[in-house]
């Protein structure tokens, strides 16, 4: 089993120190042993009784407290380090590191970690403009330390622009980057496809169906978190974006199909797991349909099938489908598998309780090429996500 990993969390004096509370709550929530060091200028915005609290820890606020052990404190907590946070971090901070100063607890246990450092600046516009703090990001970017950069917007002191304490969803998903040590998809481009597609038959309503996207999504970040350069083409899902991911939003299956065939030739490795329809209006009305007769008539026709388009152009792509079924899933598995030239199939039961949409768990079966098939128990969709690159890579 996969040790429990430590991420120490730096807090430094700026008024987005209030947003760091929700950051290690959301640590914690994950498992993960969080420890709070916060300088002496942080302590002025939020208690270190909060994050004590909420991290369960002792937080660390001075460098010459007494000791509680022999250990000398900021070697232990360097040491003890999976991943180091600094959130928010101030203008000083970053000066202080680019320039090797140590004159407090958090400078000089940044300086003694051999673990990874992710810095997510907020300071005033100006400052973060500011050709001095610019040069000391790329000193350290240039050493290897990992920004999460501010976003725009209105910051507390009225002032509109850049810099804003990143959106802590993007934060959180760069920490899940950074405590992934297994890169084995490094270098190579991975195309998902995720979400429902939707049909529409007039400009206010469409066909589609119920799949949330939850599983492509699992997919893409499975892939980035192991290195791989990714593009997500999404259909109708319930997120927006994705940290560290292209995502390309598509309504119908004539988009989708024209998105992944822009895309296909430069790919290694397609994961379809969009839920698209087989079918779209033949002809859209161009106003809203209005309800005069008691029976209404869609005419349908068939929208390309994707994944055998891509199939029947592959050449070292590895191209794995998705088939949810409701009778007979292997044989209808299978079958797939070999019309439509797939390198994989992984396939689910809408019957399973626990499997298919919107759920965050999934009970599958996977089928290759090569004639192996290995049935999973229920799993987490980012489980599954793991399990499919594992096989990927064998093949
Ligand atoms: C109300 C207030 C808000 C501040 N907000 C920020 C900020 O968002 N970013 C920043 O770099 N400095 C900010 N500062 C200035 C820092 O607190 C100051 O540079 C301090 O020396 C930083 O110390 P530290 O890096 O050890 O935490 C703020 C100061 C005050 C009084």
């Amino acid at each position: 089993m996969e040790h429990k990993k430590t991420v120490v969390v730096g807090v430094t004096g700026g008024i987005a120190a209030y947003k760091s509370c929700e950051l290690v709550s959301r640590l914690i929530k994950k498992n993960i042993n969080t420890v709070v060091v916060m300088t002496k200028s942080a302590t002025e915005f939020v208690s270190p009784l909060t994050f004590m609290t909420i991290s369960k820890n002792k937080v660390i606020t001075k460098m010459f407290d007494t000791p509680a052990s022999f250990d000398v404190e900021h070697i232990s907590v360097a040491k003890q380090a999976d991943l180091f946070v600094i959130v928010p971090a101030t203008a000083n901070i970053i000066g202080k590191i680019a320039n090797g100063i140590a004159d407090d607890f958090l400078s000089t246990t940044v300086m003694a970690t051999k673990a990874p450092v992710l810095i997510a600046p907020a300071m005033n516009t100006n400052m973060w403009q500011n050709p001095i703090v610019q040069k000391n990001v790329s000193t350290l970017k240039e050493y290897g330390y990992t920004f999460v950069n501010p976003a725009k917007g209105r910051l507390a002191c009225g002032d509109v622009g850049e810099g804003k304490l990143a959106d802590l969803d993007d934060i959180e998903q760069a920490i899940e980057i950074a405590l992934c040590n297994n890169k084995d998809l490094l270098g190579k481009k991975v195309l998902v496809t995720a979400g429902a597609t939707m049909e529409h038959i007039d400009p206010v309503r469409y066909i589609t169906n119920p799949s949330s996207g939850k599983m492509g999504l699992c997919v893409a970040k499975a892939a980035r978190n192991r290195g791989a350069d990714v593009t997500l083409i999404a259909g109708n899902t319930e997120f927006k974006d994705l940290y560290g991911v292209e995502v390309v939003k598509v309504s119908s299956a004539l988009e989708m199909e024209k998105e992944v065939l822009s895309r296909f030739k430069e790919c290694d490795i397609v994961v379809k797991s969009a839920a698209v329809g087989d079918y779209r209006a033949k002809n859209v009305a161009q106003n809203k349909i209005k309800k005069t007769s008691d029976e209404l008539n869609v005419e349908l026709v068939k929208n390309p099938d994707i994944l055998k388009g891509l199939g029947n152009k592959k050449e070292n792509q590895i191209l794995v489908g998705f088939c949810m079924e409701t009778e007979n899933l292997e044989q209808n598995a299978l079958k797939k598998l070999e019309d439509k030239n797939l390198d994989m199939i992984v396939a689910n039961s809408l019957m399973a309780e626990g499997a298919g949409f919107k759920s965050d768990t999934n009970i599958v079966t996977i089928y290759t090429k090569n004639k192996e098939k290995t049935q999973l128990p229920l799993m987490s969709k980012e489980d599954v996500s793991n399990v499919i690159f594992d096989k990927v890579l064998e093949l």
